[in-house]
């Protein structure tokens, strides 16, 4: 059972921490429109909050935090919205390089990187072998991630391996499976939140999320606060995890 380490912007000391947290990172473009800027001006602000809640999940203890940056289906979009979703991305990539190089935050690229261009697929071998070596909370960002493309490669990964007499298919198991994943040797999330109000799970971790906890708040991800991610440990605290049992 894991607790927090430090108080931060309210007393949740004595709550049960959940040792993988999930965050499906929406609702910037809603934010923009409110305010009547393009949805760019939205991702901007998102990408500020995500440097915030990340910093929050390291300093209270979190082990392993995954957000949900960019879905195997967000290429659908306009060309100049995925240009500037690009561009932060770019930024963030660098930012982290140059200027967390005694962060204690391993961070990991979880998805298919072959789709970005050279310098983005570069930048993000670069923070993953920047940080390998660290000690604190494992940061997952998904990037042109999607569950279903995931769940594809662990069977044709299982497959190949059948064909090259590694593995028999008596031995196919949920272990087998959850190792081919881009998760491979992680817990399972126990909390996934999902602020915009979005009843959906998007494609996001949906094998590693048979039991988790779900979490739906009504603010956009822009607003998101520190005080947010408090309150969703807080629900969390109050759920009846039963895992099939009684
Ligand atoms: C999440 O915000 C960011 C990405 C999916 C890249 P959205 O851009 O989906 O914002 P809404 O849902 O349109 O408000
Ligand atoms: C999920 O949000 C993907 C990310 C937050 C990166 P979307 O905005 O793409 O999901 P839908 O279209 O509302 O289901
Ligand atoms: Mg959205």
């Amino acid at each position: 059972m894991a607790f927090f380490k430090k108080k931060k912007s309210s007393d949740l000391s004595e709550l049960t921490l959940p040792e993988h947290i999930g965050i499906i990172m929406d609702g910037n473009g809603r934010w923009a429109k409110k305010r009547m800027l393009p949805r760019s001006a939205g991702h901007s602000a998102g990408s500020k909050v995500f440097r915030t809640i990340a910093r929050y999940c390291s300093d209270i203890g979190i082990k392993y935090l995954t957000v949900y940056a960019f879905s195997t289906e967000n290429w659908k979009r306009p060309a100049d919205e995925v240009t500037s979703l690009m561009k932060l991305f770019k930024d963030y990539l660098e930012e982290a390089l140059r200027d967390f190089k005694d962060d204690s935050i391993v961070v990991r690229f979880i998805g298919d990187k072959s789709h970005f261009n050279k310098e983005l697929q570069e930048l993000m071998v670069e923070n993953e072998e920047s940080s390998k070596d660290r000690d604190g909370m494992v940061l997952n960002i998904a990037m042109n991630y999607g569950s279903r493309d995931e769940l594809v490669r662990a069977v044709k990964s299982i497959a190949q391996d059948v064909k090259d007499d590694k593995l028999s298919v008596d031995d196919i198991d949920e272990q087998a499976v959850s190792d081919r994943l881009y998760t491979a040797h992680q817990p399972d999330p126990d909390l996934i939140i999902r602020p915009s109000g979005e009843y959906r799970i998007s494609n996001f971790m949906l094998w590693q999320a048979a039991y988790t906890e779900f979490v739906i708040m009504n603010k956009l991800w822009p607003d998101f606060t520190t005080d947010d991610l408090d309150e969703a440990i807080r629900l969390y605290n109050q759920r009846n995890r039963r895992f099939g049992g009684v």
